[in-house]
């Protein structure tokens, strides 16, 4: 079975990864043919404005990737960009898509929602700006040559900064869990990229012959969009395509510190980069059954992430059974169980750390590997177009 896969080079991988979709991955490469790509092309429909931290975030990509367990003699890594037939089909891919698939196409939906809601989150905060930097603008002893348009200047810049604070987890997170918007709806992605984002994703599996997608859940709706064009492509000009299917992991998904989903932009997040000391004071301050407030009182370990971390680090059955108990009758204090994950999450991430210690001092070497595996993966994606070309009658 040919398998397909990317992630968009966002900066360093946290635990959520990991469990969400590279643990599938590493046990794939065992029995199928694998391709798996930094999908750097999706990460610029968002973030096209900042491209300063692209190559650093790539990098660490392929740090945590060979650290986690991918291998480079398994599975073909490499960079979405450096394999220009993606852009190619997905062109012409693009010829044949309805645009009112990709309107229809729930983040695209989301997306536009969420921005209505972000403007107004952006006229609120320059409300509360205003009488503050009027304030300032009086106690500047010099005199400003077109006050109204420094004013306007300032706030728009100032606005736009506050909004980026918060983004980056600095200010009143609380304010994004209500209005429960991402990151990604900061930017401005009312894009013709952002909108065929699909049509890109659909080339980079089909580019390949792509038979199973493993990914998370949040990507269903878009291999079902990947589905659906292989089968327009092949009903115009024959068979040439398999539809894909999406492969979920079987593992529960880890929820965040705080017991949301985890996510870099929520600050919830454990990453494999961290060092002991900060997963040390992550998991500490980890969010527990609210009501369970004095260590004798009896806890709901089904709704407390502490316990679903539990299952997924603790490697005796038993054990994990005895914490239920325990919690349940009230004789399980939240600190000493935090504890014992803590023991068990750092058995865990440990040698991990280790492996990105010495892949750090290898990072030519590691840059070679994925521009080496990026030529293989051509090859393959040559020969497709060169099908795809044969059936639509190009030159
Ligand atoms: N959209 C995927 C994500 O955000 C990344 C991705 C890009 C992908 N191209 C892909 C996943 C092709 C699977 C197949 O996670």
């Amino acid at each position: 079975m040919r398998v397909v896969s990317g992630m968009r080079p966002t900066g360093r991988l946290h635990l959520g990864h990991y469990f969400g979709v590279i643990r599938n991955w590493v046990q794939l490469q065992e029995e199928h043919e694998c391709f798996f790509f930094i999908a750097d092309w999706h990460a610029l429909t968002t973030a096209y404005k900042n491209t300063k931290e692209l190559r650093k975030n790539i990098i660490e990509v392929m740090i945590d990737w060979l650290a986690l367990g991918l291998r480079p003699n398994k599975s073909v890594l490499f960079i979405q960009s450096l394999v220009k037939e993606h852009a190619e089909l997905c062109l012409l891919f693009g010829m044949l898509t309805p645009k009112s698939w990709l309107e229809l196409n729930p983040t695209y939906k989301d997306l536009k929602y969420n921005l209505l809601k972000l403007s107004d989150l952006e006229k609120d905060f320059k409300e509360k700006l205003r009488d503050k930097i009027e304030n300032i603008l009086n106690l500047i002893p010099f005199n400003i040559h077109n006050p109204d348009k420094f004013r306007e200047h300032l706030l728009e810049n100032l606005t736009e900064t506050l909004i980026e604070a918060l983004f980056e987890g600095e200010i009143e997170p609380e304010i994004l869990k209500k209005l429960n918007v991402s990151k990604r709806d900061f930017y401005e992605t009312d894009t013709f990229g952002f909108l065929g984002y699909p049509v890109l994703q659909t080339a980079d599996i089909l580019i390949y012959k792509g038979e199973a997608v493993p990914v998370g859940e949040d990507q269903l709706p878009h291999i079902e969009f990947s589905r659906e064009i292989a089968r327009r492509f092949n009903k115009l000009y024959g068979k040439v395509f398999p539809e894909p299917k999406a492969l979920l992991t079987e593992t529960p998904k880890i929820p965040g510190t705080d017991g949301r989903k985890m996510s870099k932009s929520y600050g919830n997040a454990v990453f494999f980069s961290d060092t002991k000391e900060e997963v040390e004071r992550k998991v500490m301050k980890m969010f527990t059954d609210p009501q369970k407030l004095r260590k004798n009182d009896p806890g709901r370990p089904e709704i407390c992430p502490v316990f679903a971390w539990h299952k997924l680090f603790t490697k005796e059955k038993e054990l994990i059974d005895g914490i239920e108990i325990d919690c349940k009758a009230g004789k399980l204090g939240c600190v000493e169980c935090k504890r014992l994950l803590l023991s068990h999450v750092e058995a865990f991430l440990e040698p991990i750390r280790e492996r990105r210690r010495e892949l750090e001092q290898r990072i030519n070497e590691i840059e070679d590997i994925f521009y080496a595996n990026s030529k293989r993966a051509r090859e393959v994606a040559k020969s497709t177009m060169e099908e795809v070309k044969k059936a639509m009658n190009l030159p």
